[in-house]
């Protein structure tokens, strides 16, 4: 049996907040205790950051501490998981130039996150590339090429599997398919990885605290694994729930409500036992809410009871790893270490396999000696 290893990561370009945690977070902690895994490797992905952030290079140096924290306070354990950061793992630049000869143009042209991206960034496609207003904001050829770098990412440390949200499916379809390609031309090397989704719903995607379809920082409506518990109770009493549920009296709608949404994502049987004893689950919550007569802020009283709960915990961490920034930098510089260790050794398996370790090859050289001894 083969091993089981897991890769993932995040682009450091911000704190990590709730969307993170029920999509990724939550569950990498899972798995590390799960005991299940030969090697976990959770990457900062400060290169691939830097390939839509080249004039923010200040932007990304100074969120790596960020996520670094924010992975410590949810309880991944460097004894268990390695952290790392992606620029100090050379051997990664070097599998993704080999890579890209088995890539064409039109294929990363068809990647649906990478067509999304360049819309959501504004860049400008080849066809209005001579529009003077567009000018200077056309796709760099690394934001461009970022899938095969990402096929690197987890490729070099034999990953099995690599659990992230539904949106980086194609990038690991992308991996699959260059795997499948370099194995066929050049013999049985890499890893083919398998995608590990999110199991909950809710968690598929966790909308905004405006209803929007994501959580994300450009859009400002985030809540942070590092707000404090008075953050949490703000921009919860303002979150959306059904336009339509005027007075308590009024049948309100549970679906697209985006409170109860998040108590879909976060809510135990234990919690109600703890908050609200007179409903005994979420499914008597909601069926008294459609009904009538359920007031929107006694939900919302619920849930940040229930969110703060889950923070805690995450908060008292994270406040103690802050006082000590040199050693959370020492963690991840030995992380590094083992990191560049691992993809050494599959960059070895590589160029063996293509045949470009030349001064390993003694079959090459003594061959050619042999033709070039036996013309004179
Ligand atoms: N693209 C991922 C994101 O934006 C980050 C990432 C980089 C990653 N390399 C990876 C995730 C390899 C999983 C595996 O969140």
């Amino acid at each position: 049996m083969g091993k089981k290893i897991i890769l993932t990561g995040d682009r450091p370009t911000g704190r990590l907040h709730l969307g993170h945690y029920v999509g990724s977070l939550s569950r990498r902690v899972e798995l590390q205790n799960s005991g299940e895994y030969d090697d976990i490797y959770i990457m900062i992905a400060d290169a691939q950051a830097l390939t839509d952030n080249a004039d923010n290079p200040e932007k990304v140096r100074q969120n790596i501490i960020e996520v670094a924290l924010d992975y410590l306070s949810c309880g991944l354990d460097p004894e268990r998981s390695t952290m790392f950061i992606q620029s100090q793992v050379p051997e990664l630049c070097e599998l993704a130039f080999y890579y890209m000869n088995l890539v064409t143009v039109s294929r990363l042209e068809r990647n649906p996150t990478v067509k999304t991206e360049i819309a959501l960034r504004g860049f400008s496609t080849s066809e209005s590339e001579g529009d003077p207003t567009q000018r200077g904001k056309g796709i760099p050829v690394g934001f461009y090429t970022y899938p095969i770098s990402q096929a690197s990412d987890i490729t070099a440390f034999k990953a099995t599997t690599v659990p992230v949200g539904e949106d980086q499916q194609p990038m690991i379809e992308q991996t699959r398919e260059i795997v499948h390609k370099f194995n066929s031309i050049y013999g049985q090397t890499l890893v083919e990885p398998e995608i590990l989704l999110p199991e909950n719903a809710a968690c598929l995607r966790l909308p905004g605290t405006d209803g929007k379809a994501k959580m994300s920082k450009s859009l400002g409506n985030c809540i942070y694994l590092s707000d404090t518990a008075e953050e949490v109770k703000k921009k919860v009493m303002s979150m959306y729930t059904d336009p339509d549920h005027l007075r308590v009296e009024d049948p309100g709608k549970v679906e697209g409500n985006t409170v109860f949404t998040y108590l879909d994502a976060f809510s135990r049987p234990e919690h109600f036992e703890k908050y609200l004893p007179e409903y005994p689950s979420l499914d008597a919550l909601k069926e008294h809410y459609r009904r009538g007569g359920l007031g929107d802020v006694k939900v919302k009283r619920l849930l940040i009871a229930v969110l703060n709960e889950i923070l805690e915990p995450v908060r008292e961490r994270r406040a103690y790893f802050e006082q000590n920034i040199g050693e959370v930098y020492a963690m991840l510089e030995r992380g590094s270490a083992r990191a560049r260790a691992a993809a050494a050794q599959t960059l070895k398996e590589v160029r063996h396999a293509m045949r470009i370790d030349y001064f390993e090859d003694r079959e090459l050289i003594d061959a050619q000696s042999e033709y070039y001894r036996s013309r004179h």
